[in-house]
């Protein structure tokens, strides 16, 4: 099957058969690589082309208009062949824009406790998942894109050995055009992804 295909959508599924689609195809997708740059790249374009052709979200009126990952800063590898002024590590934590779909969005999230603030800092920090019906009334909120009135914000979270807690590594952003896009069928579906897209990569 061309890769492509991959984010076609057979007519008739409901919200829970959607996300179960979306993981089957996906795993597919991710099977045989193991670098994070390229699978979440393809996870982005499949999940947002998935979500478009999907009438719970494909409408003007209700469209996923962006989809994609920050990573924390420690995953990006330092300049190999250009000088920096300011080694990696001398810097705030911070989340950086990682694969996406969608309109150019902000490069940067602070997540140093005193100074983070957003959906996604507050996802990342907390670890848990951000259901935001609406984005005006959440304290924080970075506007990437005015059109944008909700969102959801997913945790990566890294399993660790011998009972150490799990690692965040960064989160999976959707946003959507309607108000309360999202719902808790949509966050089982989106967590069960992150997790998929976790265990697929070599971090
Ligand atoms: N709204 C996010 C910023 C990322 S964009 O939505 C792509 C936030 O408040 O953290």
């Amino acid at each position: 099957m061309p890769h492509a295909d991959s984010a076609m959508i057979p007519p008739g599924l409901d919200k829970a058969a959607f996300w179960d689609h979306v993981h089957e195809q996906l795993s597919h997708l991710l099977a045989g690589q193991r670098h994070w740059v390229t699978n979440l790249a393809n996870a982005s374009s499949l999940l947002f082309n998935a979500l478009q052709a999907t009438p719970h979200f494909g409408t003007a009126d209700r469209m996923v208009n962006w989809c994609g990952f920050y990573l924390h800063s420690d995953l990006f590898p330092p300049p190999r062949f250009s000088p920096t002024t300011q080694p990696h590590a001398a810097q705030p934590p911070r989340l950086l824009l990682g694969p996406f779909c969608g309109k150019p969005a902000c490069q940067l999230i602070n997540v140093s406790p005193e100074r983070a603030r957003g959906v996604c800092a507050d996802a990342y920090l907390q670890r848990r998942t951000m259901l935001v019906t609406d984005v005006e009334a959440y304290p924080g909120h970075i506007a990437c894109d005015g059109d944008t009135k909700s969102e959801i914000v997913c945790p990566l979270l890294l399993a660790l050995p011998d009972g150490q807690p799990e690692r965040a590594l960064g989160v999976f952003d959707l946003d959507c055009l309607a108000l309360a896009g999202f719902d808790e069928r949509d966050k089982f579906g989106l967590e069960r992804i992150a997790r998929l897209v976790v265990d697929a990569c070599d971090w």
